[in-house]
């Protein structure tokens, strides 16, 4: 199936009207990001029903065509985003949803492939690597047209958090984390800047005490922030709207830019056949290149520890 390189539409479709599926879609409207949204999922009341809560705002602010659709309004998309799954409850890992979502997750594929014309394919399910993986085999479009948030999100909880211990605003904090959307996740501490300074040294200029248990500290804060909103109010969805309004924006408005998503590594480090978070260039057509930096010694001993599990997780799926 060869995809149509042609952008302009700016349209986008979101498959699943849940919590995340309907952040998405009123984030998409309020930013603008995108001119028709169409919103599909198998329980078409409530889906009719999130989809007029969103338009009926529109006029007050917002310029979208956004509506309740169905697969066959799968074509002539920019951008196809796939919520469907059922969310982490209290206590469980995103691994946990596996098998039910794989299953999911091929019904979609199968779904949207009847109607695919074009554009990329942005997964947000979870467990989001093995789910983009296998998207990416079912949907066979060329390496990169189907992705995942992956660890983007992970990445802004990972500023947030050292900007909270260092007392400063976001903007300053560069830095990412590779690997697993999960306990598997990985801070690439040897390239995160303060200011374009190198944390360490920032540290030592300004007086401030730097060293393996503060990290250790922001790594549990950080890798554990989705576990404690599901705790206090049994969803996420407002997180990670924003990392894909960000994402969207990057491609159906060509401003093409680098972050940590998941998508399946052709040979990067040394890995293939398997999706993990590196730093991407997205853009038009999704995943555009992946940039193979050097790492410190121990962040590769756990990106690919990170590996072998989601492959063995992988080796074990049945669909
Ligand atoms: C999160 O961490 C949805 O997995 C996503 O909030």
């Amino acid at each position: 199936m060869k995809p149509v390189y042609k952008i302009g539409t700016r349209k986008v479709a979101i498959i699943g009207a849940g919590f995340v599926g309907a952040s998405i879609a009123y984030a998409l409207a309020l930013r603008n990001i995108a001119r028709e949204i169409v919103l599909i999922d198998i329980d078409k009341v409530k889906c009719d029903g999130e989809a007029k809560d969103i338009r009926h705002g529109i006029p007050i602010m917002g310029t979208a065509d956004l509506y309740a659709g169905d697969y066959v309004d799968c074509t002539d998309c920019d951008l196809i985003i796939i919520t469907a799954g059922r969310n982490r409850r209290q206590g469980e890992s995103r691994l946990d949803m596996t098998s039910e979502n794989a299953e999911i997750m091929r019904r979609v594929i199968d779904s949207v492939k009847k109607h695919y014309t074009r554009g990329c394919i942005l997964v947000i399910s979870n467990p989001v690597d093995i789910l983009t993986q296998k998207a990416s085999e079912w949907m066979s479009l060329p390496n990169g047209m189907v992705f995942g948030s992956g660890c983007l999100l992970d990445t802004s909880r990972f500023v947030r958090s050292v900007a909270d211990y260092l007392n400063l605003s976001t903007g300053v904090i560069n830095g990412y984390l590779v690997g697993e959307h999960g306990d598997g996740q990985v801070p690439v501490w040897s390239r995160v800047t303060v200011g374009g300074i190198p944390i360490e040294e920032y540290c030592q200029c300004i007086g401030i005490e730097w060293n393996s248990n503060i990290r250790e500290q922001i790594e549990t804060t950080t890798r554990d922030m989705g576990a404690e909103i599901i705790r206090a109010k049994g969803k996420t969805h407002y997180g990670i709207a924003t990392s894909v309004c960000f994402i969207a924006d990057a491609i159906m408005n060509q401003r093409p830019t680098i972050v940590s998503v998941s998508s399946p590594l052709m040979g990067e480090h040394g890995v293939r056949g398997v999706s993990l978070s590196v730093p991407s260039v997205i853009g038009p057509v999704g995943v555009q290149q992946r940039i193979r930096e050097k790492w410190a010694p121990d962040e590769y001993r756990r990106f690919f520890d990170a590996v072998e599990k989601v492959r063995g997780i992988l080796s074990q799926l049945e669909c």
